[in-house]
């Protein structure tokens, strides 16, 4: 008889320079069932472009957060984004077994930005075209030194961090399990961060590449801080919407638009190396994700200035889950923050 091991659960831990998240998902046949969930805001100086400034302070509101939504919780999935860590396709030949690690590790080796020393390497092959007898291969480089850095910061947490993914594939993945795309056409997922905001290009219903840029919603928060003269605490719910009789909206928008060039000068850039490389004229549509997606005015703006229908994304579209038992957070007002956070959580290890 063989026994099968039961693949374990992990919850989704999702570490922001502005806010944590922490998901838990049961499966049962296939349909999942949200089971655990928290968000909380850190301080804006706590992780700034993925390093990390106080590190104390990190580790005490990961560790709250996982006593205030399930203090059982110790194996969790994490990601990497932005500055520490390199992704490349490449299309070589097709190569089966260890010959085709060992091809794709040579190759790896050959083009990596970082000395081999200092990376840990890890691949995916996203599409094998036999007629042609070649493969496409996704590389992914992350920075020894980041991922220890933040390996040692997990488990000084008492957690364990079973699977480390990049924010890009847990979008990706948080896409797959709640809509089907179309084949026909070509969709790019835009999760915009603080600090990062990542672009996963779906190409014939599947992954194409992917790039992540330096910069997000941080420039806004900054600017409402300046031009409503705010603490933290108040920007945040300005852009929150919790203040909304006592903002004028009109400054608000201005505001908002004002501060987000440098943003859209990083996706244009984003977009425009995906259309060259894959030899397309036009992206069909987006699907917005991240805290971004939320701020007030951005979704629309991003619309109109890059000329590409917007929709937001909901990871929360196929989980069931019983508002009832979350508190404080209400998932439907929040989902496209947790697109990360469910990918990760998707995540099963035997
Ligand atoms: N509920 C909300 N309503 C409106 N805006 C929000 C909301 N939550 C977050 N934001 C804004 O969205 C932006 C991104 O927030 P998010 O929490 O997704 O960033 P993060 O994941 O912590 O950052 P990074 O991944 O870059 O480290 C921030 O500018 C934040 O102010
Ligand atoms: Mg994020």
């Amino acid at each position: 008889m063989i026994l099968k091991k039961k693949p374990k659960i992990v919850a989704g831990l999702d570490v922001g320079a502005n806010s944590i998240k922490l998901l838990k998902m049961e499966e049962k046949g296939g349909s999942y069932t949200l089971s655990a969930l928290g968000v909380k805001e850190v301080s804006i100086d706590t992780m700034v472009e993925e390093e990390i400034k106080d590190r104390d302070a990190l580790i005490f509101h990961i560790q709250s957060l996982v006593d205030q939504v399930d203090p059982k919780i110790k194996d969790v999935a994490i990601s990497i984004a932005g500055h520490g860590v390199i992704t490349d396709r490449i299309t070589m030949d097709k190569k089966t077994g260890i010959e085709a690690e060992q091809a794709i590790l040579f190759e790896a080796e050959q083009r990596s930005p970082f000395d081999v020393e200092d990376v840990t390497l890890d691949y995916h092959i996203i599409k094998i075209d036999e007629e042609a007898n070649k493969m496409d291969v996704l590389l992914v480089a992350a920075r020894n030194e980041y991922l220890k850095t933040y390996l040692d910061l997990i488990n000084e947490c008492g957690l364990n961090p079973v699977v480390v993914d990049t924010d890009a594939f847990a979008i990706f993945n948080a896409y797959g399990l709640n809509y089907q795309p179309d084949p026909s056409k070509i969709i790019t997922l835009l999760n915009i961060g603080f600090d990062t905001t990542n672009m996963i290009f779906i190409k014939d219903g599947i992954y194409h590449s992917t790039r992540d840029v330096s910069s997000g919603g941080r420039a806004i928060f900054e600017a409402i801080m300046k031009e409503f003269r705010l603490n933290q605490e108040l920007a945040l719910k300005v852009i929150k919407g919790e203040m909304q009789s006592s903002i004028d909206q009109d400054m608000l928008k201005a505001t908002v638009i004002g501060a987000s060039d440098e943003l859209i000068s990083g996706i244009e850039i984003g977009f425009s190396y995906f259309k060259s490389s894959a030899k397309v004229e036009d992206i069909d549509y987006l699907v917005m994700s991240g805290g971004g997606a939320l701020i007030p005015y951005l979704s629309e703006f991003v619309q109109s200035k890059l000329n590409i229908p917007v929709e937001l994304a909901n990871p929360l579209r196929n989980i069931d889950y019983d508002p009832e038992i979350f508190k404080e957070v209400q998932p439907e007002k929040i989902a496209p923050l947790l697109v990360v956070a469910v990918g990760l959580a998707s995540r099963k290890v035997v």
